[in-house]
């Protein structure tokens, strides 16, 4: 199977092109439309996948040197966290990524014609995005070893990213995502992406996540092999699994864009000219994309700041805090909780059908970052929660992450097709 495409709008399955002659052409503006690519092996195919994992791999060496890079190579990159502590996986993020940075317009001039169909020039994000996100449970233990990493390079690198548009954040409005797993990376990991959400109006909070009570619609999630590419708009609305695997991933991403990188909000994010990007005017090639108004106002706003003469906008909230008691919500029929859905009982409390018929009743906030679960889904007897993909069992309120709290469970007694939850 060479490639798969997906596309928004319709039933969200597979819809398999395994046809080798059949490479979709102009995909740039098909992913402009919001269409989804899921490419298989499409690093091999362009014959960069070799490139692209030695930079990994010489990342590794500069910090563990050459006998732990063989061995994390003989052993496979998703198996990183065996050989490094997350204070050293911090720095082999930032060793790899210098070395990406280095190589990115060698490889993006062949990922964009090749593979994009864009023969015009074009704008590149000049560093590409490195992700090494190891599982779960390991991660949360050494938490704050990786405060650095993140202060630098942002959410999502080597920690889960909440539901958002790269819009959300500061990028341009109308790039390209190029998403490639440079190691291997099982469903339980990787990204999840919401199609139902493109083009749709999302509320977002400060620091950019979808807000809480916002429906970001079906997820779909991903099986990937090493040199996998997913292509999406970066106004999908994507976000991180919490990764509940035994597995690493790695990921290096490029953003594109084929016109002009327009931007709704600060314009700081460095996109160079693909006529100048490591040529010998390779100094200015930032200029073209930052000849905007938005470029000085973002300078004139970072100034102002640092002089005391404006606020700075707040830290995180992920919308987590508490909304305002709603009015009270109307009786959950049985007869009307079809297998799979959740409803909302009240503001705090939720309620689920089982495959079995059996009801269950259970906190309505996510113990991870509090998503309203009264918008995820019931599957194989387990709650799965719409932000980051957690699943806990539906009878015991366990996850398969340990260093998650259970998903607090209610007695449930229904009375006339109505289900009645003890929340005492
Ligand atoms: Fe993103």
């Amino acid at each position: 199977m060479l490639y798969i495409s997906l596309v928004s709008g319709h039933d969200h399955g597979y819809i398999d092109l395994a046809d080798a002659a059949a490479w979709p052409t102009n995909i740039a503006e098909r992913v402009m439309t919001g269409e989804l690519f899921v490419l298989r092996r499409c690093m091999q195919r362009l014959d960069l996948f070799d490139d692209l994992r030695a930079a990994s791999l010489d990342g590794i060496r500069q910090v563990l040197g050459p006998e732990v890079s063989a061995r994390v190579d003989a052993e496979g990159l998703d198996q990183i966290h065996r050989f490094a502590s997350l204070e050293q996986i911090a720095k082999i993020t930032d060793a790899v990524y210098r070395t990406t940075a280095t190589q990115a317009a060698r490889w993006v001039s062949k990922i964009v014609p090749d593979l994009l169909g864009v023969t015009e020039p074009y704008y590149f994000e000049r560093r590409p995005n490195v992700r090494f996100v190891i599982p779960y449970d390991l991660m949360m233990q050494e938490a704050d070893a990786l405060a650095g990493v993140i202060k630098k390079h942002g959410h999502g690198k080597v920690t889960p990213h909440p539901p958002h548009r790269d819009s959300w954040v500061d990028c341009p409005t109308n790039l390209i995502n190029i998403w490639i797993a440079v190691g291997p990376i099982p469903e339980g990991n990787g990204i999840t992406i919401f199609p139902d959400a493109f083009g749709r109006t999302l509320a977002s909070t400060p620091s950019g996540g979808l807000a809480r009570d916002e429906h970001p619609g079906t997820p779909l999630n991903f099986d990937l092999a090493a040199g996998d590419v997913i292509l999406f708009h970066g106004n999908h609305l994507h976000s991180s699994v919490l990764n509940r695997t035994e597995s690493t991933r790695h990921v290096v991403s490029f953003r594109v864009v084929t016109e002009k990188p327009r931007y709704a909000g600060k314009h700081y994010h460095h996109y160079v000219h693909s006529s100048l990007a490591g040529g010998p005017l390779d100094l200015v090639a930032e200029w073209p994309a930052n000849f905007a108004w938005g470029w000085v106002e973002t300078r004139l706003i970072w100034i102002a700041e640092r002089l005391g003469l404006t606020r700075r906008p707040g830290g995180r909230t992920n919308g987590a805090g508490r909304r305002p008691p709603s009015a009270p919500l109307p009786p959950v029929a049985v007869s009307r909780l079809s297998p799979g859905t959740i409803q909302p009982v009240s503001d705090d409390v939720c309620a689920a059908r089982l495959a079995d018929a059996k009801v269950v009743a259970f906190g309505r906030r996510c113990p991870h970052e509090g998503a309203d679960l009264s918008f995820g889904h019931v599957r194989d007897g387990e709650v799965v929660c719409p932000w980051h993909d957690v699943r806990f069992d539906a009878r015991s309120g366990k996850s398969a992450c340990q260093m998650l709290q259970p998903l607090r469970l209610f007695d449930v007694q229904v009375e006339d097709d109505v289900v009645r939850v003890r929340t005492d």
